[in-house]
């Protein structure tokens, strides 16, 4: 290869991997400083637009990312959560104190009925986590015999009282969150037994097929998958439907001690590249989980679920640090884009993933003003924005020839820049991170075994790494249409400018 030969990607685009499951873009709202009130909710008597209390803007927002599903109620908190004090008329719900995020009273306005309105606006899957760390079997029994039982039964009669005739729907359901922590401080082998024992009363009621997923490991603790992949004891009979399918993890890219994360917005490239260090560890993590997961279970019927990931800084100066309130900048999109490059490497075990989470906590899509109320979209919800293409698609390889450009992290080489794509139907999409903090990259993206018929390309970026989206200036960064394309006999050349992210969409001839 002559020096002048820029670095090539090769795609082969007729030749298709596992599917993207949309649900890998799948999102996570707790009760947790202003994520639910103020963020989702502002109740029917706010002057902001709402719909029986849900804002519309944050709706019709997430409605243009079609988020698949949405994970509530925690977090820590489910473990606390009790379901019957949100159901009923608002004024009667009994209060609680939130005691893992700022010590505040809780007063069960949003709850299951307000909670299942939501996802219907938004026209996600729900997915429900139920409380095992202070809650019963029963408890969780009959949550699910009120959301999803139609027919007589005591729970369905109760859900009519509250005004809701037909049952909903509900997919997913977890069976308590981080149990190894603030869900119960189990050890793995107890926590299996109840899980096994939990999963067997979140029953299936008539059509309602629930898809359980046991609590997980905390990023490299890949004991803990092993001691809930042996709970299931695959081969020890018929394949246990009426247990778990599904294991979680959670792992949040944290840089710096737990009591110092960083600031949000003022950081330097050396900041920078550490991020993108951890951001890039998720590839070995989701394969660590993945291999152990083979061990037991080689036909891969077992789902892995990463139901809480993103960034985690020190809060915004000024905000209640139990709220988890952050600013999100360019830096937030590119860690976000790498972890989806690894997630679709990973399709055949990952089966879904929520960020945490969508509104004004950690990693957030979604930013509201307190004082004036005003929406503000992330450089992260751009991302997914622009990945929508690869929702339910099939992945397809991508594979650098040349040298990759490398830099030295913490004695640790990363590449900088990352790849991903994916086909459905007559298009492809291929999505590419130049993580380079200045310098601009050249690719060649070497396109074979379909004709490309043409091709539209976006950018995101901005002038500095820190730029972000505020109520003064919304649209700092934003999606522009990409123009530094170049037809090439392979396929196209492109320069990447400096921490960007470009998704190049491709029209296949039939
Ligand atoms: O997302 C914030 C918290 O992080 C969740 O409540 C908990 O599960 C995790 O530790």
């Amino acid at each position: 290869m002559s020096p002048n030969t820029p670095l090539r990607a090769v795609i082969d685009l007729d030749v298709l991997g596992p599917v993207i499951s949309r649900h890998i873009y799948g999102h996570f709202a707790e009760h947790l400083g202003r994520c639910i009130y103020g963020g989702f909710w502002v109740g029917e008597d706010s002057s902001i637009p709402n719909e029986g209390g849900i804002r519309r803007d944050v709706v019709e927002a997430l409605r243009k990312l079609q988020i698949p599903n949405l994970r509530w109620p925690g977090g820590c908190f489910a473990d606390e959560y009790h379901w019957r004090d949100g159901i009923g008329p608002r004024e009667q719900r009994p209060r609680m104190v939130n005691s893992h995020w700022g010590d505040i009273v809780e007063d069960n306005s949003f709850g299951t009925h307000e909670f299942m309105a939501l996802c219907e606006l938004l026209g996600a899957d729900p997915y429900v986590s139920g409380n095992v760390g202070s809650g019963t079997v029963r408890e969780m029994s009959e949550w699910v015999e009120y959301l999803t039982r139609a027919g007589d039964s005591p729970m369905a009669s109760l859900r009519r009282q509250n005004g809701r005739d037909e049952p909903w729907k509900v997919p997913f359901w977890g069976i308590g969150n981080e149990a190894w922590g603030c869900g119960g401080n189990m050890r793995a082998e107890a926590y299996a037994d109840l899980a096994r024992q939990y999963s067997t009363y979140v029953r299936d009621h008539g059509e309602n097929k629930v898809y359980r997923i046991a609590a997980g490991a905390s990023d490299t603790d890949y004991a803990w998958t092993e001691a809930l992949m042996k709970a299931l004891c695959i081969g020890c009979g018929p394949f246990p439907q009426n247990i778990y399918q599904a294991i979680s993890v959670h792992h949040y890219t944290v840089t710096g001690p737990w009591e110092d994360k960083g600031d949000a917005v003022k950081f330097d490239n050396d900041q920078y590249y550490s991020t993108m260090l951890k951001a890039q560890e998720i590839d070995q993590i989701l394969q660590g989980h993945s291999n152990v997961m083979d061990v037991y279970d080689p036909h891969k019927k077992v789902g892995l679920v990463l139901d809480e990931w993103g960034t985690w800084w020190n809060a915004e100066p000024g905000t209640n640090p139990g709220f988890l309130y952050q600013q999100n900048t360019l830096r937030d999109a590119l860690v976000a884009s790498v972890h989806f490059d690894a997630f679709h490497r990973h399709a055949e075990r990952l089966v879904m993933t929520n960020i945490a989470q969508t509104v004004n906590v950690l990693q957030a899509m979604i930013l509201t003003d307190e004082e004036s109320g005003a929406l503000v979209l992330t450089p992260t919800y751009h991302v997914y924005a622009m990945n929508t293409g690869h929702h339910d698609a099939r992945a397809l390889d991508v594979d650098f020839v040349g040298a990759l450009p490398e830099r030295d992290v913490d004695g640790t080489s990363i590449p900088l820049l990352s790849a991903s794509a994916s086909a459905k139907d007559d298009t492809a999409l291929v999505s590419l991170s130049n993580l380079d903090a200045e310098q601009p990259a050249t690719l060649l993206l070497d396109l074979r075994g379909r004709a490309v018929a043409g091709w539209t390309a976006q950018l995101l970026s901005a002038p500095s790494l820190n730029t972000h989206n505020t109520a003064g200036d919304p649209v700092a960064v934003q999606p522009v249409d990409f123009t530094a394309v170049k037809d090439h006999p392979s396929g196209l050349e492109l320069e990447l400018p400096p921490h960007s992210y470009v998704t190049v969409s491709l029209n296949l001839e039939v």
